[in-house]
């Protein structure tokens, strides 16, 4: 691979160090929304360097807000390599700030999948003791690839942040093929319930960004009622759009059914559908059967980790025509001559179209991930390999820290009122 003048081996690669102005500006911006990471913990993390001495490797989506935790991460005395975890979500001015601050990164916007491998291959090649993912990638590699980190025990614990990275875990450790400890911080209260919820649930308005429609009166689709699912329903109704859902669960499928939206197979769906968003976290969930029975105009987007939910390569071979119009939108002109409008090639609209979760909810997200490096970097000696939950503490403290920053106050259990929740004699 070239070396470009915004390159230095072993140190970074990025797109343009002439933006390392605008790129610390969005970092600055951020920073004032996320008290929990930037000021409490960095703070504390400046005066007692809990992780001291420890190589920490990110593969993340490189925005504003993950550029704060990995400063963060170094106020605590880690050296800190980033790659990006997704091609089309690295934001090239917080990159070459992120490189200006001293952090190792390997990430451009647009990468191929050639040089996105390159990427999270030359953070692994440093030898790091922490693994922080998102989709599975870098810890995949590390297992495939570079063995010797792993028997050797140089990497202590890894951390997974979005729910396809931690299922693929799951599957790799019932198989017994997971070789590390691996926290699901995904799964964590103070993840999944904001960040997944309210996050993605806000990514509707990449939609919108997309082709800036009015959502009122529109037929809005959402593949997928699980936590970003339900979060996006929410505010496409808000937004006045008629919303419909399509499940597998039957479950999650009742959930939607008494939340009071219409639930339909997408078969069914697609037909009526102005604009179709998923977030299932499964493959060909829109597909060929469906691209022919879309009404003219319709808008697809998807906010899943991996560009499977739409078979877009299907897509691209059958159509007729394909032409971008705006930033990260294509127009498609189907076999029946119809035009359709696909989001970000199919890959997390929110992320590509704009600026991936609002600092604020990252927050937390990040407020965990930072907790978690200390505890790893503390307690890494009796770790076994597998999944550890994220422990509770740690949960309720970045709940806690996120209240006082917020100035609010709640109550606490008196010792009566503790025990009778967590006892069985009072009844009747
Ligand atoms: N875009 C983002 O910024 C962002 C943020 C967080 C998570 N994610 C990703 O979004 C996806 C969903 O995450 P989640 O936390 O909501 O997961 P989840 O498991 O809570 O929900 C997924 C839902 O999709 C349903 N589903 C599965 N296959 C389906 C199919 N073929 N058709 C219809 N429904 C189907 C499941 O039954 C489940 O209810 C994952 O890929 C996750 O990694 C993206």
């Amino acid at each position: 691979m070239a070396t470009t003048p915004n390159a230095k081996e072993g140190a970074y690669k990025v797109a343009d160090m002439g933006l390392v102005e605008k790129g610390k500006e969005a970092i600055y911006v951020a920073a004032r929304k996320m008290p929990v990471t930037t000021r409490i913990l960095r703070d504390r993390f400046a005066k007692e360097k809990p992780l001291k001495g420890i190589k920490i490797a990110g593969c993340l989506h490189v925005t504003k807000e993950t550029a704060n935790l990995a400063i963060t991460l170094q106020a605590g005395g880690a050296e800190v390599l980033l790659c990006g975890s997704n091609p089309l979500s690295t934001q090239d001015d917080t990159a070459a700030a992120l490189v200006d601050a001293g952090v190792k990164v390997f990430a451009w916007h647009g990468n191929t999948s050639e040089e996105f491998y390159w990427c999270i291959r030359e953070c692994l090649k440093q030898k790091p003791n922490i693994l922080i993912d998102d989709g599975a990638d870098l810890i995949v590699t590390a297992h495939k690839e570079f063995p010797d980190l792993i028997k050797s025990g140089t990497i202590m614990a890894t951390q997974e942040e979005t729910t396809t990275g931690v299922k693929r875990f799951r599957a790799m450790d019932h198989a017994k093929e997971l070789k590390v400890p691996l926290f699901p911080v995904n799964d964590a209260r103070c993840k999944n319930e904001f960040d997944n919820e309210l996050g993605t649930g806000q990514g509707v308005l990449s939609a919108i960004q997309g082709m800036h429609i009015l959502m009122a009166g529109k037929v809005v689709v959402v593949a997928g009622y699980g936590h970003c699912g339900q979060g996006m329903a929410l505010r496409a109704r808000g937004l006045g759009a008629q919303v419909l859902v399509t499940e597998v669960d039957p479950i999650q499928a009742l959930k939607a059914v008494f939340a009071g939206f219409r639930v339909v197979p997408m078969d069914e769906a697609c037909k009526e559908a102005d604009v179709i968003l998923t977030v299932t976290g499964c493959k060909d969930v829109v597909t060929p059967a469906h691209f022919d029975q879309l009404k003219d105009g319709c808008i697809l987007g998807n906010l899943g980790h991996f560009d499977v939910e739409i078979a877009t390569k299907k897509l691209y071979d059958s159509c007729r025509e394909r032409k971008p119009i705006r930033r990260d939108v294509e127009e498609i002109t189907l076999g029946n001559g119809k035009k359709i409008y696909l989001l970000a090639q199919g890959r997390l609209a929110n992320l590509v179209l704009t600026e991936g979760h609002p600092s604020e909810v990252m927050d937390m997200s990040f407020g965990l991930q930072s907790l978690v490096s200390e505890y790893i970097a503390k307690n890494h000696k009796v770790f076994k390999p597998g999944m550890i939950d994220v422990p509770k503490e740690i949960d309720d403290k970045v709940g806690q820290l996120k209240l006082d920053a917020m100035g609010i106050k709640i109550d606490t259990l008196t010792e009566v009122q503790y025990k009778y929740i967590h006892g069985y004699e009072e009844g009747t």
